[in-house]
């Protein structure tokens, strides 16, 4: 990309937790195919439920096992039938394997990753290449901040580079054009907005402020008489977290995108909220509002592709592509940070106020 430091080389992050599958779409005894990073997995439950990912090639002659059977713990390959432990991804058993024989079949491995399930979603834990055994964080957290609330989600694929996947997720300017709504707002409704963004660890928060006037969903939150503020923050590789407090009544929604390959990415877009929790539907009616959004911006990157395929030259202007240099500059740094082994570099000093008309 043009036009400042930033640039973008659609480098995939790893060393990070990514949503590979929803929970509900594995069952006990389906095994199911995923793709993180361009690599593939197959991705399963064992006898106890417990969620599992394998590379999805045996190490033999490279058969997906994911065409393979499940028996409680292990994981037969169609072709030969070489049993792997599904946690470990241990060989435990050649068929063809005679006793004496010199081949160590513990010492044969498919390729393991870590698996947790988390806010609905299994999450892999895409390692840094060289680095596997290096320490794992937790996988990422949905915020909640009552006993008793609802949870939806939604995923679209978007034909692009996850770069421009994220860009597009944290872009304030795209708004009135892509996102015009009876129920949202118009093109119509452009003013002048100013907001305080500050550095977060791997990332940036726009503070907490009340939403924009122009924002018709918000205004249907007035209806419970207290204030509103809403915060917004990204966080690397992947996510955007919002949320929105009015009085003891909240919302809390994160997206991710997700790199599949270098040419595609996928959102995943998670929501909690207790309010208007009496109101009859409500999952299905935010789910509806919900994937219209969603839908925008997968059109407008649909289309977007298309005009990517010429690999024009692109730029990002001052201050309303800010936050997709910001994206730049800290994926940078990570990249940096893991290369020299040195704590990150935050590439943003401090509260910086940014201006932009949406
Ligand atoms: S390819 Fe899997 S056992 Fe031979
Ligand atoms: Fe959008």
């Amino acid at each position: 990309m043009e036009n400042g430091a930033s640039s973008s080389n659609g480098e995939m992050l790893r060393g990070f937790w990514y949503p590979a599958i929803l929970g509900r779409e594995v069952g006990r005894r389906r095994l199911r195919q995923a793709m993180l990073l361009g690599e593939s997995l197959v991705i399963g439950r064992d006898a106890h439920g417990r969620p599992f990912a394998l590379r999805d090639a045996c190490p033999h002659r490279g058969m997906p096992l994911s065409y393979g059977r499940l028996d409680g713990d292990t994981l037969e390959c169609p072709y030969h039938g070489w049993r792997f432990h599904v946690h470990s991804g241990q060989c435990r058993e050649i068929p063809s394997w005679i006793p004496g024989d010199k081949l160590k079949v513990d010492r044969i491995y498919a390729g393991q990753y870590l698996c947790e399930q988390q806010d609905g979603y299994i999450w892999v834990y895409v390692p840094e290449g060289a680095k596997r055994g290096e320490p794992v964080p937790p996988a990422p957290c949905l915020p909640i901040f009552s006993e008793r609330y609802r949870l939806t989600h939604l995923s679209a694929s978007l034909p692009v580079n996850v770069d421009h996947g994220i860009i597009g997720l944290m872009d304030p300017a795209h708004g009135p054009f892509v996102h015009q709504a009876w129920w949202w707002r118009s093109r119509r409704s452009i003013q002048q907005k100013e907001k305080v963004f500050e550095p977060i660890p791997n990332g940036f928060r726009i503070r907490a402020h009340a939403p924009s006037a122009n924002s018709g969903a918000y205004k249907l939150l007035g209806v419970y008489g207290q204030p509103i503020t809403t915060t917004i923050e990204f966080v690397l590789p992947n996510m955007r977290f919002e949320q929105i407090h009015c009085g003891d009544k909240w919302f809390s929604s994160r997206a991710t995108v997700t790199p599949i390959d270098s040419a595609n990415c996928r959102i995943d877009f998670c929501a909690a909220w207790n309010v208007f929790r009496r109101v009859p539907f409500m999952v299905s009616i935010f789910g509806i509002f919900a994937r219209a959004f969603i839908g925008q911006d997968q059109r407008t990157m649909q289309m977007q592709a298309r005009g990517l395929k010429t690999d024009p030259r692109l730029m990002l202007i001052d201050d309303a592509d800010r936050p997709a240099k910001w994206y730049f500059d800290l994926k940078q740094a990570h990249l940096e940070a893991q290369r020299s082994g040195q704590p990150m570099k935050h590439p943003i000093p401090g509260p910086v106020t940014l201006r932009w008309r949406s």
